[in-house]
């Protein structure tokens, strides 16, 4: 199932906007501040289809019956792109184990993905968000997915991104048939030849730290 919070208009437009125009996407520190605040969005829409329990909280006034998080998803992210948003998520759900993949791409006729760093808690029916906001082609998240699986069966799976572009909603719905959600600020319009999104942002992880070689 798709979530497209970006359906909605939010305060979460201006600061995807910030991070898409190229007069204001070069403040590096500005980037990774908008990519934090809209990971903290996100956590907190994704935290709507959580499990809550039943609380007693007391008040220095009265007994208030309320309700509290019965377990923490798991938060993974892909190196390095994924950092800053994955901290915003990290922010609202502070109790929860974080999880690291390296993963980068390597272009020859196709775009081929290679993992090389993999840390994760034992992942046995827990709800496990895999943080990587630029989906692109979605070989990326299949293969992590395919790794993790390594680490345990999760209940759920939160395929959490940022933009995503059709190309890549339509890997990621044919390669996983059941117990995950995708979610996303925008659905964007394709993908160029070099498999980055249009219009999308250009690249996350260097406008995040730098261009690298
Ligand atoms: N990764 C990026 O950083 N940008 C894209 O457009 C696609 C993948």
């Amino acid at each position: 199932m798709l979530v497209n919070i970006g359906k909605e208009n939010s305060v979460a437009k201006h600061f995807l906007n910030e991070l898409r125009n190229k007069e204001t996407q070069n403040n590096r520190q500005l980037f990774r501040i908008n990519l934090y605040r809209l990971g903290q969005i996100m956590a907190y829409e994704l935290s709507k289809r959580l499990t809550y329990i039943d609380t007693q909280i007391q008040t220095p006034l009265a007994n208030h019956p309320s309700h509290h998080l019965k377990e923490s998803p798991v938060l993974i992210t892909i190196l390095r792109a994924g950092l800053p948003y994955f901290e915003g998520l990290l922010d609202f759900f502070p109790e929860s184990d974080a999880g690291f993949i390296g993963a980068y791409r390597v272009e020859s006729k196709e775009i081929e993905i290679k993992l090389d760093y993999l840390a994760t808690n034992n992942l046995d029916d827990k709800t496990v968000c895999l943080i990587d906001p630029m989906l692109a082609t979605g070989k990326s998240i299949i293969r992590s997915i395919e790794l993790l699986k390594k680490n345990g069966t999760p209940k759920h799976w939160h395929i959490v991104s940022l933009l995503a572009a059709p190309e890549g909603i339509t890997y990621i719905e044919n390669h996983l048939k059941k117990d995950y959600t995708l979610w996303t600020f925008a659905v964007e319009q394709k993908l160029n030849q070099h498999a980055y999104i249009i219009p999308g942002l250009g690249d996350a992880g260097d406008l995040s730290f730098g261009e690298k070689i």
